[in-house]
């Protein structure tokens, strides 16, 4: 399920406007994920990107025309047929009245029609013509269809206008496509997740904190969205660009990661917490930095709250599923922060290990659930595991 591209094949519809070279790195981020894609261009689409770079990057024919000399097969129907999604971008005014109407008069139309698979529209044009009542109705109309509209983001164009108009970068576009190709059994549920370290000041230029990277909640957070969450993510201090489509907070200490995650959670069926919350922070912060005068410095610490634990005392049928970094007594540790905390599955993983732990892109892990079953993970890459991990919490929610 993390692998959504892998032996699929894409029908990727080039018109004809200047985000035309934007479709060159979606056709890049798309063959790099393992997809087959053939491009498909109109004519107008050649006068700003030649068919030679799609056919180079893609390693396979491009359609231009719907005849072809030498060319015995029916290929609009042939490629309809494999296709296993059919993404048009840039999607022009004129591509999107013609697909509204059933219009068929190049290579790409006749194709559009014969295609049964999912459609993806991803409009780029002049922010006139892209809020014109003929468009918009076009587009009600190919959403009607079924087909799903990637809204264009708003800017400057490079007709000097400002507004939307502009084709949604390449990364939405293929993350939005990875969507439509992955099951979508996280669909009407709310994922809150947290992730990173927090950070408890000392003084204001100090603080305590740890390693972690936050890299293993921000792949949670992405392949929930991918199998149709919404998700929440409440996260520490982290060096990551915020997942696309998740209503991201981004917090520094325990206390504001409690107060977040408290607000937040009334709307979570699901609650994976890899956070690495201190468990204490500083009794006093001093107000101006510390001087070092002293030979030796103490600084007292008290608890913070326990988030998890809070969360667990509040479960009703919500599915907790917490995280343990342990350096040793893995099993016996887990097991009691499962009871603990109230948790339904503890993902437990020994720090120290190479390829695991918090700054890795891999991790390997053991699974402890409430019901006693243990299930140890081979090592994984982190969004791997994300997948793997969200495949055992999917049958734990009740009935929706
Ligand atoms: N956690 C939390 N709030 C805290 C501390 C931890 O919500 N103040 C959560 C973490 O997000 C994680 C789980 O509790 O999902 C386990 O964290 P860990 O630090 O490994 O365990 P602790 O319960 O803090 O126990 P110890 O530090 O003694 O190992």
């Amino acid at each position: 399920m993390h692998e959504p591209f892998h032996n699929k094949t894409i029908a990727l519809g080039v018109s004809g406007g200047i985000a035309a070279y934007k479709s060159v790195e979606l056709l890049r981020l798309l063959t790099k994920a393992e997809a087959r894609v053939r491009v498909i261009m109109t004519a107008n689409a050649k006068w700003f990107v030649g068919p030679g770079t799609f056919q180079a990057l893609s390693g396979l024919p491009v359609c231009t025309s719907v005849f072809e000399e030498g060319d015995a097969s029916i290929r609009h129907i042939d490629w309809a047929r494999e296709t296993d999604l059919a993404v048009i971008a840039p999607a022009t005014a004129n591509i999107i009245g013609k697909l509204a109407n059933g219009i068929a008069d190049d290579a790409l139309t006749t194709f559009m029609l014969a295609v049964t698979a999912p459609v993806m529209i991803c409009p780029a044009m002049n922010t006139h013509m892209y809020e014109h009542p003929a468009v918009q109705h076009n587009l009600d109309i190919l959403q009607g269809f079924g087909h799903r509209i990637v809204e264009p983001d708003a800017g400057s164009l490079a007709c000097g206008t400002v507004g939307p108009g502009r084709l949604a970068a390449p990364a939405d576009i293929f993350e939005q496509a990875a969507g439509v190709l992955t099951p979508q059994d996280l669909k009407a549920r709310t994922v809150l997740v947290t992730a990173g370290p927090t950070r408890e000041t000392i003084d204001p230029v100090r603080f305590v904190s740890n390693a972690s990277s936050g890299k293993m909640g921000f792949a949670l957070a992405q392949a929930a969205i991918r199998r149709g969450a919404r998700v929440i993510l409440v996260t520490g201090p982290v060096a990551l660009p915020d997942p696309l489509q998740a209503e991201v907070h981004r917090v520094t200490s325990a206390a504001e990661m409690a107060d977040c995650v408290l607000a937040q959670m009334p709307a979570a069926d699901v609650i994976i917490k890899t956070a690495a919350v201190a468990d204490y922070r500083p009794v006093q912060t001093a107000e101006q930095k510390i001087k070092k005068t002293a030979d030796r410095l103490s600084v007292a610490f008290e608890r913070t709250t326990d988030i998890l634990k809070t969360i667990g005392e509040q479960k009703a049928n919500r599915v907790l599923v917490g995280f343990a970094a342990e350096t040793q007594h893995l099993q016996d540790n887990a097991r009691q922060k499962l009871a603990a905390k109230n948790l339904d599955l503890i993902v437990a993983n020994r720090i120290g290990e190479s390829g695991s732990g918090f700054a890795a892109d891999t991790n390997r892990v053991t699974l402890f659930f409430r019901d006693g079953r243990e299930e140890g993970l081979p090592l994984m890459a982190k969004d791997a595991l994300a997948h793997a991990l969200l495949d055992r919490v999917v049958p734990l929610l009740p009935a929706a």
